[in-house]
């Protein structure tokens, strides 16, 4: 147990809750004896998740099914929701893998509103209120890749970049209101990503678990104000970090490159 009713309130909000790493937040969070506010586009995947948690952990759920790229998503949730929040997860997003010139621009600039604008907007509706309350916790999905540039997720890595420095400078801002924010790293991690983003590449690094993901967050959080999930990750994140830029970015580009530009 993470003592998170203790911690931060009663209430959980988290986007892309149906499924892989938000459905694993949800689960945990719940189990915590949170409620949960679910939000994603899926709505009867939603209300089956919700049900589940209301049985499994006698908590109180809300299905909100908004589709995030929009804008004015973030109003859709606040004239929405059923209880004020006390912990944001902003954890839906996706990404693309190939060439840059070949993919299509409106996922590309989509992904920028999703990964990005929406994490800004709703991070920005629900802070004053953990402000008022002098508590709060915010986790927001950064990634791995948010560490070393990444040919061929070129859109995806920038985004995963603002994330962290999103989280890591607002963190700065608001400890001492005595709200938590968190920077999460995760490596390749099962879940529906990877066939979203169709990236098919075999990684050198063992696949982790949503589970493995959720509990290094929940073990963090307001203890660090950013956390890589995974040994193997972390050593990607310090050999980022220690090599020398122009050898990293051809490592990657050769690493990375996509079966098709090979020919
Ligand atoms: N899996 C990995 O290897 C990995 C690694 C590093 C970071 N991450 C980050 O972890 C987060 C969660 O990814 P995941 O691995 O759990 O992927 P996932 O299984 O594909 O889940 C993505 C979630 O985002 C929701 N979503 C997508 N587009 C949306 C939209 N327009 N509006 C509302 N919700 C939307 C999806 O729900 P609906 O389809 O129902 O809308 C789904 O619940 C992402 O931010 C990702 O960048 C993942």
């Amino acid at each position: 147990m993470y003592n998170m009713t203790k911690r931060y309130g009663q209430c959980a909000l988290i986007t892309g809750a149906s499924s892989g790493i938000g459905k694993t937040f949800a689960r945990a969070l719940a189990k915590e004896g949170m409620n949960i506010i679910l939000v994603a586009r899926r709505e009867d995947v939603l209300n089956t998740l919700a049900s589940q948690l209301q049985e499994e952990f006698q908590v109180e759920t809300q299905v909100i099914a908004v589709d995030l790229i929009k804008s004015g998503a973030s109003k859709v949730i606040m004239d929405s929701i059923q209880w004020p929040v006390d912990l944001l997860v902003n954890n839906a997003g996706y990404g693309s893998y190939g060439e840059f010139q070949t993919l299509d621009v409106n996922i590309e600039e989509n992904m920028v509103d999703l990964n990005c604008r929406q994490v800004v907007s709703l991070t920005h509706a629900l802070l004053p209120n953990m402000i008022k309350n002098k508590r709060g916790g915010i986790i927001c999905l950064a990634s791995v890749v948010s560490h070393v540039p990444s040919p061929y997720m070129a859109t995806y890595s920038a985004s995963k970049a603002f994330n962290r420095f999103f989280a890591l400078s607002l963190a700065g801002e608001v400890k001492h209101h005595n709200v938590d924010v968190l920077a999460l790293c995760p490596g390749d991690t099962v879940s529906e990503f990877r066939q979203e983003a169709h990236f098919d590449k075999k990684m050198p690094i063992p696949q982790r678990t949503s589970e493995d993901v959720v509990n290094t967050a929940l073990s963090s959080l307001g203890k660090k104000y950013s956390v890589t999930d995974g040994i193997f990750n972390k050593l990607m994140g310090v050999f980022g970090k220690l090599y020398p830029e122009k050898r990293l970015v051809r490592f990657n580009a050769k690493t990375w490159r996509p079966r098709k530009a090979r020919a």
